[in-house]
């Protein structure tokens, strides 16, 4: 019986001493003695400060970020440019960034500060969104996909929220979408956005992770650069 006792308590220590070890004791080890990364103010390719003032969202894009949330827009859409060891993102044409700027990079983590909630994503059933800002810049064809995505995209998979769309007569309006052939609404009707599809428009607008990052954080440039020091 003693011996039995002995034997369950030298196995519950090896159950949960080998996990703590491993888990607990060597990452504290290992990450006591990590030095801290030098965070440089400026580096040669032009960095000044970050978030790049350009890209932070203004006015209705916080309440848009609200409304993807709630429309669950994260359940077919990701928001990260993965790197290129983990998937092809880098080669699909715009979704890096500004490629003709020599913006196009990975999604870093510091592309989600300002963000109350990081909307990485669940799955990607649809394009990812990191940069879509970039990509697509036509309001209305960005209320189009919301309204109606098969107006854009014969056979799309993307539901329509035609929830955030008003149908009423037509008076003339500027904000009327150009829905033609088979996808107008009936005649002597127009489809307009209501506030909440304008609010995330701006916040598809506003998607833009391709901002200069600091020499610190992207030490290719600092390697490309030696004849500049990296600020300690
Ligand atoms: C059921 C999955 C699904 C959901 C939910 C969904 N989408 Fe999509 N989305 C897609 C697919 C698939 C495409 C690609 C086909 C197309 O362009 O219509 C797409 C395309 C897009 C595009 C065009 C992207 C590009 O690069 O061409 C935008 C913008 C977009 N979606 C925004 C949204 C927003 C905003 C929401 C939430 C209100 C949303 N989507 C919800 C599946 C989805």
């Amino acid at each position: 019986m003693r011996n039995d006792l002995w034997r369950l308590f030298s196995w519950l220590g090896v159950a949960f001493g080998f996990p703590w070890l491993f888990l607990v004791l060597l990452p504290y080890v290992k990450q006591s003695s990590a030095a801290p990364v030098p965070y440089a103010e400026s580096d040669e390719a032009g960095f000044v400060a970050y978030p790049d003032p350009n890209m932070v969202r203004a006015g209705a894009s916080d309440y848009g970020a609200e409304i993807y949330r709630r429309e669950g827009c994260a359940y077919c859409h990701t928001q990260m440019v993965r790197p290129t060891y983990a998937g092809p993102d880098m080669w699909r044409p715009g979704w890096g960034g500004r490629e003709e700027e020599g913006l196009a990079r990975e999604t870093r983590p510091e592309d989600y500060i300002g963000e109350g909630y990081a909307q990485l994503g669940y799955q990607r059933i649809g394009p990812d969104l990191a940069n879509v800002g970039t990509r697509l810049t036509d309001r209305e064809k960005l209320h189009i996909q919301l309204y109606n995505p098969r107006a854009n995209t014969h056979e799309s998979i993307m539901p329509g929220f035609r929830h955030l769309y008003r149908l009423v007569p037509a008076d003339g309006r500027d904000a009327a979408l150009k829905l033609e052939g088979k996808f107008a609404p009936e005649e002597g009707f127009v489809v307009v956005p209501t506030p909440e599809a304008e609010a995330l428009v701006d916040y598809l607008l506003s998607r833009r992770k391709d901002a200069k990052l600091p020499a610190s954080i992207r030490p290719a440039v600092a390697e490309a650069a030696p004849a500049e020091a990296p600020a300690q």
